[in-house]
């Protein structure tokens, strides 16, 4: 199957936001990614809930919303209402967290789960029937920009054959540090959608770059 790939507008130009959401609907993205920052679970604060609509106004593309917030459950249906069609708790945030997997799905969305590069995956293992897809990090979360964490492929393989051994349909999108060097690599080992942040923005032809990708063997 070929590769999902999910651009993040973390990295793109905030002020010419209608512009980079355009561009993402031209190109080969499959997802739009929306990293949400509180400053409480992660040491940054990205942006919230109107800019959310604001990208949700532009887009073509299905919103992957990445939560890396205390007390998600509070937001779920707010960042629903905002346009998310994938919303990612964080395990590290969640202590009922099969309670907030059934939450977003009642909400008509797909469910997420990301995990930190410290965390097992077994900490999903009970729960990985209800999970569409696991967001591994490959870096701390916080920031773009980060250099990919090595031990992201063993984690990915481990996962995968959880995810086979149980029959689950859960799809693992890498998380942090994506760039050419490595996502062959990634897809090798087993991952199904790619972030990239500033690999993407950064690049002279961001389109080209998402198309190039796109078609990883
Ligand atoms: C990190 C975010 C990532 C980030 C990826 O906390 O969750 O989605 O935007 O950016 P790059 O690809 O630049 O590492
Ligand atoms: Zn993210």
């Amino acid at each position: 199957m070929s590769i999902l790939i999910a651009p993040s507008v973390l990295a793109a130009d905030f002020a010419n936001l209608q512009q980079e959401v355009e561009m993402l609907n031209k190109s080969d993205a499959d997802y739009i990614h929306v990293d949400i920052m509180d400053g409480v679970f992660v040491p940054n604060i990205s942006f919230g809930l109107p800019v959310t609509e604001a990208i949700k106004r532009h887009a073509l593309k299905p919103l992957d919303v990445h939560l890396m917030i205390i007390n998600p459950d509070q937001y779920l249906e707010a960042f629903k209402n905002a346009g998310a069609a994938i919303i990612s708790v964080h395990v590290e945030a969640c202590n009922h967290l099969h309670r907030t997997l059934q939450a977003i799905k009642d909400l008509g969305c797909q469910a997420g789960v990301a995990i930190n590069p410290h965390t097992s995956i077994e900490t999903i293992r009970n729960v990985i029937q209800d999970i569409d897809m696991v967001c591994i990090m490959s870096v701390n979360p916080g920031f773009g920009g980060q250099k990919f964490i090595e031990h992201t492929y063993t984690k990915i393989k481990d996962l995968k054959k959880m995810i086979s051994e149980t029959g689950a349909n859960t799809k693992i999108e890498i998380d942090g540090g994506v760039n050419a060097n490595n996502a062959q690599m990634l897809k090798d080992a087993g991952a199904d959608v790619l972030v990239a942040g500033n690999f993407v923005f950064s690049a002279a032809d961001p389109k080209q770059v998402i198309a190039d990708l796109k078609v990883l063997k």
